[in-house]
């Protein structure tokens, strides 16, 4: 089976030119300048981009959370991520309520198998760490292939970790080579201003935004990064969401420090204010840590554009608002946490991003897809368009502006938390190892097939320059 696109213009994290695609099975064999394949079906991309697929390296699908369960399942959420422009997932398995490490892995392959449209991996979500399940780490590391875990200071009574524990896994992640992922927020004295607002009667959403001030994210990043580095530890912290945080990344990155940080769509675009919606619709904004003040924007998009913030994730979490986020309809604190991303964190970085002048359009793909391949060890497999890559790519019209809504979404939620917002380009087609996922913006994908993505350990990932070969 062969592939030719042409026409189009290639970008990746390093180059944007024009030419020709082929693939050959589920890889890309050669690129090039007016390629001739008899024998090839032809992909006209003419005024498109073509681009590697997204590697989106935050989601929660068919996750127990908050006492309740996310919206979206490995069916409807990777069908929309692939309308996205997604074709990589990497996923939080839970351990939390299993009896071993493997039990919990092998659950999560159960959610994902017969459903995922695209190819996924694992980080392992660690709420719990003791001699047996730190014995236990190594061996599932090495037989499936996951080179990554999380670990969260907040959520102090679901998830949240001791200082111990997070040390106890910077020292795995030293030892084994893992990433160290952090959700960075001071979980105990929240819940202390939680219970100081609940007592002066105060029970609507914003209260959510009010009693996470960024000074505990900032607090919480700033202990991560001092503890991975005492343990020798490569530290991701997910969702960075404000200037204190970004510039204590900062700050630990000019010292030579292995941190990496991740922002998410929302952060870049919507504001606190948000969380003031009447009617109990500031429930639709209500996510971990929460959506700042304005002022936050530009210092992240500064630190995106600088590359001291290295990735995009959707951290997609979803629940409808004329349901689950109903939980939490007289008490603010029981909304469940986490929004519909995955379909949107694309375009609107693209639109928001590239369109509007803050990035360039290769900063662009290194913070959608490069630079997560590369840390999670899936590059180049993942994250580029090269001879001998995955031929995971998306077909992206620049041209067309559309608004997005939840009328016209793919996820499983009865609201878009970026309604009505305009944005220029949509991806039009999107192929996953070869197939296509997405066809003039139809699905014609297939459940189930996407494929259990085993990683290996990068030692020095952002060092690594993607190359793209030409061929005559
Ligand atoms: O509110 C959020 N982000 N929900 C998902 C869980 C997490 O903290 O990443
Ligand atoms: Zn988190
Ligand atoms: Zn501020
Ligand atoms: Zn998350």
């Amino acid at each position: 089976m062969k592939k030719l696109i042409t026409g189009g213009t290639i970008a990746t994290a390093t180059d944007v030119f024009e030419a020709d695609i082929l693939i050959e099975d589920e890889k890309i064999v050669r690129i090039g300048v007016n390629l001739s394949v008899p024998d090839a079906e032809v992909i006209d991309a003419t005024g498109k981009y073509v681009f590697p697929g997204g590697v989106d390296p935050h989601t929660h699908l068919d996750m127990p959370f908050n006492n309740t369960v996310t919206d979206d399942d490995w069916e409807t959420g990777t069908i929309a991520a692939a309308f996205g422009g997604t074709t990589t997932i990497l996923d939080f398995c839970l351990t939390s309520g299993e009896k071993t490490l493997a039990d919990a892995v092998k659950k999560w392959h159960g959610k994902a198998e017969g459903k995922a449209v695209i190819d996924y991996g694992f980080h392992l979500m660690v709420t719990e760490l003791n001699d047996e399940t730190l014995a236990q780490l190594p061996a599932i590391f090495e037989e499936e292939g996951i080179t990554s875990l999380k670990i969260f200071l907040a959520y102090a009574k679901e998830f949240q970790a001791t200082d111990r524990t997070l040390f106890q896994a910077f020292k795995v992640g030293k030892e084994t080579g893992a990433v160290v992922m952090v959700h960075c927020e001071n979980g105990s004295v929240i819940d202390e201003l939680v219970e100081e607002a609940k007592a002066l009667g105060h029970t609507e959403p914003i209260y959510h935004a009010l009693t996470r001030p960024p000074e505990l994210e900032g607090e919480a990043t700033k202990r991560a990064i001092e503890l991975a580095h005492i343990a020798g530890a490569k530290l991701y912290v997910v969702h960075v969401t404000c200037k204190e945080a970004v510039d204590e990344i900062i700050r630990a990155r000019e010292k030579g420090y292995e941190v990496y940080g991740e922002t998410c769509p929302p952060y870049l675009t919507l504001d606190q204010t948000a969380l003031e919606k009447p009617n109990f619709e500031g429930a639709k904004y209500v996510w971990s840590p929460p959506l700042r003040p304005k002022d936050h924007q530009q210092p992240l998009w500064n630190a995106l554009k600088a590359k001291q913030l290295q990735t995009i994730g959707s951290d997609q979490c979803s629940f409808n608002f004329n349901g689950k986020k109903q939980l939490g309809k007289d008490d603010f604190s029981k909304i469940p946490n986490g929004g519909p991303f995955i379909e949107d964190r694309f375009s609107v970085l693209y639109s928001e991003g590239v369109h509007k002048g803050r990035i360039t359009i290769n900063e662009f793909v290194e913070s959608i897809s490069t630079n997560a391949a590369k840390i999670f060890g899936l590059f180049p497999q993942k994250g580029t368009i090269a001879i001998g890559s995955d031929a995971d790519i998306v077909i992206f019209d620049p041209n067309v502006e559309r608004e997005i809504s939840a009328e016209t979404h793919h996820m499983n939620v009865d609201y878009s938390a970026f309604e009505g917002m305009k944005v220029m380009g949509e991806p039009v087609s999107v192929l996953s190892r070869g197939k296509y996922v997405i066809k003039d913006k139809q699905f014609v994908g297939q459940l189930g097939s996407g494929k259990y993505l085993k990683r290996s350990v990068n030692s020095d990932p952002l060092k690594k320059v993607s190359e793209t070969v030409i061929s005559k």
